[in-house]
């Protein structure tokens, strides 16, 4: 990854809004309070870490901290934390509850796409589901270390095979239900998963997914899977394929409750989340037990504020880290009660997000900057049909936030009440690791504001010095955390180039950042060929390599284009082999193929055919002008001199394609 900043990152200057949260000598307290433990946490990490690892249940506490090497010269990149400890996570996420005073207390409350469909799981509840889909895994032949893929719908069930997986010491890796049938193979092929856990179908907008299908498409190039076990969570018959699939309740319906928790050290592996980089297939970010948990359950509590009666609505699905961190380990291990929605927010109305809130007295919501445009472009009647008083925080992640955006959040969702907590962190951090504390820091519409307990932020010009106030730069993390990922699945070369060569001896994030004259922090967005479309990480590469995958192409370029919802959105350039004649009904089937090679969510917005694609003289494709030309900035197209053949620019010009929808 070159996430180096060519030039000078630009900096949108605006008038910087501040909301005050409370003032007064109680906030003094607090914030004096707040300011020793950022200091304590920095100056003695050790003794930080190790304290906070009693927030957490162990079979054998640790009495090792963080450790580490980071030696880029030497390519020694390595973390540990608590690496003496023994712990199995799903004690702190289910029996503590079980056993002690949250054994009654709601830990899911699941709303399926039709408002009647609601199920409930106690804490004990929970836990008994768990042992049995963990004792089916164990019957089927799954052993501590083995890898289980988990493709299903929002459903409980998406949780409980994720918890049985640890409970076993198997190593999860959820594949969103979102994803293609070529995406699983490539995921369960490169983790050499053993099970694959899927339902007959999910159910979004009123639609059915077919995933059981996708699956058996996938399976036919999967080897290594055994067996497939398959929740019936709609009334969709699917084939089943004897003896390889099995439904899961005729597996767990006989089954025990009990099933001792597999004795795991705190560095075991406890899942592998694929994610986009800049170059080639996604990449398996591995996260171990101990420094996960303990990070995950600390940074919801203190982030979020967690109270024991509050319910708690993270939106993400489970296929992504904030469904791990936030949905999963994080509000569990503090035994919060989690809202599950299956199916879509805008149906069967632009009302239903809110009508949840209502319904369930959600009081702390958590969501993406897309889902807050989308729903803010529906207008104020819907969330003011609804009672939204018991909302008391509100948070967001996965892209900056535009500054409206928030306001309309802050304003019309929050009623001015409630604090908005903008909150940087990436699939590889495993947590939370810039964020405002809520009653401590003045919110700014767009500001992620500051580092969390024991992280360390540097922002870095290309030539390595640190940059000057205002000045934007290379987000970098200067030291470890507990939950940093360890390693990419199978390549920790790739690991160290992707994250620690850019700048030696510290881990380079991919994005651009600046600290303002407070010495807040904006992040401005990826630097290398990775776009955020809604919040969902796609790689450019990735992308160009599924269209010239397709016979009929030569040769494809992806930028990426402002999109008032998503954020971002794609637009492709595509060069047809000789011979091969352009058509509308082609540029279709080119749009389908990347459906099916990756999945709808890697859709260009827009895809224009293009006779050739403007080049450097040494080969390089110039995407600065291709984004100039799609966005239609063509006033703006820079220096066009080092192009091979500036005559491209004026023929992309004429046949610029609009977008699709
Ligand atoms: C990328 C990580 C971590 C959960 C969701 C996405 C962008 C994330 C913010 C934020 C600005 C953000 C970054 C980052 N991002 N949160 N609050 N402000 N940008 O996880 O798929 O690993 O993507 O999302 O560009 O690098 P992910």
């Amino acid at each position: 990854m070159d996430a180096t900043p060519s030039a000078a990152i630009e900096i949108l200057a605006h008038e910087i809004e501040r909301f005050p949260q409370n003032t007064g000598s109680e906030h003094d307290d607090r914030l004096k309070a707040y300011q020793a433990e950022v200091e304590q946490s920095l100056a003695d990490p050790n003794a930080y870490w190790l304290n906070q690892a009693n927030r957490i249940e162990w079979m054998r506490p640790p009495t090792q901290s963080l450790t580490y090497e980071w030696n880029t010269e030497k390519r020694i990149i390595s973390h540990t934390c608590y690496a003496d400890g023994i712990l199995n996570a799903t004690t702190s996420c289910l029996d503590r509850h079980a056993n002690g005073e949250r054994s009654e207390k709601t830990a899911i409350i699941w709303q399926g796409e039709e408002s009647a469909d609601v199920r409930r799981y106690t804490y004990t509840e929970l836990r008994d589901e768990v042992c049995r889909c963990a004792n089916v895994l164990k019957r089927l032949g799954a052993k501590k270390g083995d890898r289980i893929a988990i493709y299903l719908p929002l459903i409980p069930e998406a949780i409980i095979a994720m918890l049985a997986c640890a409970r076993i010491g198997a190593i999860h890796t959820v594949v969103f239900g979102g994803f293609s049938a070529e995406s699983l193979r490539d995921r369960i092929n490169n983790a050499e998963a053993r099970i694959l856990i899927t339902a007959n179908a999910g159910r979004r907008n009123g639609k059915v997914i077919p995933l059981k299908t996708w699956a058996d498409e996938a399976l036919r190039d999967a080897p290594t899977i055994a067996h497939v076990v398959v929740v019936r969570s709609t009334s969709d018959a699917v084939p089943m394929t004897s003896p390889r699939d099995h439904w899961y309740s005729d597996l767990t319906s006989n089954e025990s409750t009990i099933c001792e928790p597999e004795p795991m050290n705190a560095e075991d592996p406890l899942f592998i989340l694929y994610t986009s980089g800049s170059t080639g297939k996604p990449k398996g970010v591995l996260h171990t037990t101990g420094g996960y948990l303990v990070q995950a359950a600390l940074s919801h509590e203190r982030v979020f504020g967690m109270r024991e009666d509050d319910v708690y609505w993270c939106t993400a699905d489970v296929g992504w880290i904030t469904g791990h961190t936030y949905v999963v380990y994080g509000p569990l291990a503090n035994g919060s009660t989690v809202l599950l929605y299956e199916g879509g927010p805008t149906y069967p109305n632009p009302g239903r997000t809110w009508d949840i809130c209502d319904t369930h007295r959600v009081t702390v919501f958590y969501t993406a900057p897309t889902l807050i445009r989308l729903l803010m472009s529906h207008g104020d009647e819907w969330p003011s049909t609804f009672n939204l008083s018991t909302l008391r925080m509100l948070g967001c992640v996965g892209e900056p936030i535009n500054p409206e955006a928030w306001r309309w959040y802050f304003d019309i969702i929050g009623k001015k009440r409630c604090p908005i907590m903008d909150t940087w962190w990436q699939t590889e951090t495993g947590s939370i690791l810039i964020s405002p504390l809520a009653g401590i820091h003045d919110l700014k519409p767009g500001s992620a504001l500051r580092p969390f307990f024991g992280i360390e932020a540097a922002i870095l010009k290309p030539d390595g010095s640190v940059c000057g106030t205002k000045e934007g730069g290379a987000l970098c993390l200067t030291r470890p955390w507990p939950g940093i990922t360890r390693t990419l699945w199978g390549d920790h070369e790739k690991f160290i180039d992707t994250y620690f060569t850019a700048n030696p001896n510290v881990y380079t994030a991919g994005d651009g950042c600046y600290r303002d004259e407070d010495g807040d922090l904006w992040i401005l967005g990826r630097l290398d060929d990775v776009v955020n479309v809604a919040g969902h990480r796609i790689g450019t590469a990735e992308v160009e390599s599924a269209l010239v995958n397709h016979d009929t192409v030569a040769e494809a370029a992806i930028v990426p284009i402002r999109d008032p919802i998503k954020g971002q959105a794609l637009a492709a350039f595509v060069t047809l082999m000789d011979g091969v004649t352009a058509t509308p009904d082609l540029k279709q089937q080119l749009l389908l193929h990347v459906r099916t090679s990756i999945g709808p969510i890697a859709v260009p917005a827009s895809l224009t055919f293009a006779p050739a694609l403007p080049k450097t003289r040494s080969g390089k494709i110039m995407r600065r002008i291709l984004r100039a030309i799609a966005e239609g900035n063509t006033n703006d197209l820079g220096d066009v001199s080092t192009l091979a053949d500036p005559g491209v620019v004026d023929t992309l010009l004429r046949l610029k394609e609009p977008r699709n929808s």
